[in-house]
């Protein structure tokens, strides 16, 4: 944990200082840090993401395709946008996965960057990264940070909360939303379904913030073995969805040519 000042407990909403390996707030609610260096801030009565499905392998195949660079389009359109802040600026990554996002944006600036998951082992994985970030375990429905306290936060391919989001941003303070673009990976699914269908690309409707502007990142990639295509599979939901049958079509591939496209929704907190 690099950052605290941002976060509040979830059982009391008070700020947090720090006591040895601890966060503890001012009523003696105390959440231990990992030894990765991560916090799990879930109230007892929500369930982690790692009590639901087999989010080990998951999040292990997402970091390894992710650091390959394959999603350099979206990782380029989300480092050069928080170029335009200051270091002093608060960056929220929300369902922040494995951390390779919040990894790129440090490449090139430092920033008081937080990041959470639904997902234990996905939050493991972004805080053995060991960036100068604080990475904590918690739900989209009820976010450990404190009202008005994000000049920026980001939110690629996860579910919406407008009230939560709304919340945790200051007064102006912008939201980036992904989703997948009309073509994203559309040729990978040719090679699963008969009729492959393309994205939808609408982005969450929300009274809570402003759409102010819409953005398109793209790239085509080249992948050459059947390790990183067997990894792109594995992090989409069609791996879920598909027959045994038709996954061995994948398995079998060794050479795919593909195209990566995002929408970005740039949102505003009103003044
Ligand atoms: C498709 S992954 C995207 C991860 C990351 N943003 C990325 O692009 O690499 C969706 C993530 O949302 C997380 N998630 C799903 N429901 C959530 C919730 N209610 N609260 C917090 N995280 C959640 C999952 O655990 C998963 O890591
Ligand atoms: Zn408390």
């Amino acid at each position: 944990m690099n950052f605290i000042e941002a976060l509040r407990c979830p059982v009391c909403n008070e700020g947090f200082s720090l006591d040895k390996k601890s966060l503890v707030c001012k009523n003696n609610h105390l959440f231990d840090i990992s030894k990765e260096g991560y916090v799990n801030l879930l109230c007892s009565s929500h369930k982690s993401g790692s009590e639901i499905g087999d989010n080990k392998s998951m999040a292990l195949c997402r970091q390894r395709f992710l650091n390959k660079g394959y999603f350099s389009a979206l990782s380029d359109f989300i480092s050069g946008y928080c170029a335009d802040f200051s270091e002093a600026a608060t960056i929220l990554d929300i369902c922040c996965g494995e951390g390779y996002y919040s990894s790129e944006i440090l490449k090139n600036k430092a920033f008081q960057l937080y990041g959470f998951d639904l997902s234990r082992e996905m939050v493991r994985l972004a805080a053995k990264r060991k960036l100068p970030a604080s990475f904590f375990v918690s739900n989209i429905s009820k976010i450990p940070m404190k009202d008005e306290s994000c000049d920026l936060a980001f939110h690629f391919f996860a579910p919406f909360h407008e009230k939560e989001f709304s919340r945790i941003l200051k007064s102006g303070g912008k939201l980036l939303t992904a989703v997948p673009g009309k073509n994203h990976l559309f040729q990978l699914k040719e090679k699963i379904y008969d009729k492959p269908y393309k994205n939808d690309e609408s982005l969450p409707q929300t009274e809570a913030l402003r759409l102010i502007r819409t953005h398109k990142a793209e790239k085509s990639i080249t992948l050459t073995s059947k390790e990183d295509i067997q990894n792109l599979f594995m992090m989409t939901p069609y791996y879920y969805r598909t027959s045994q049958k038709d996954r061995k079509k994948i398995e079998n591939l060794d050479f795919l040519e593909v195209t990566t496209q995002f929408v970005i929704g740039e949102y505003e907190k009103q003044l």
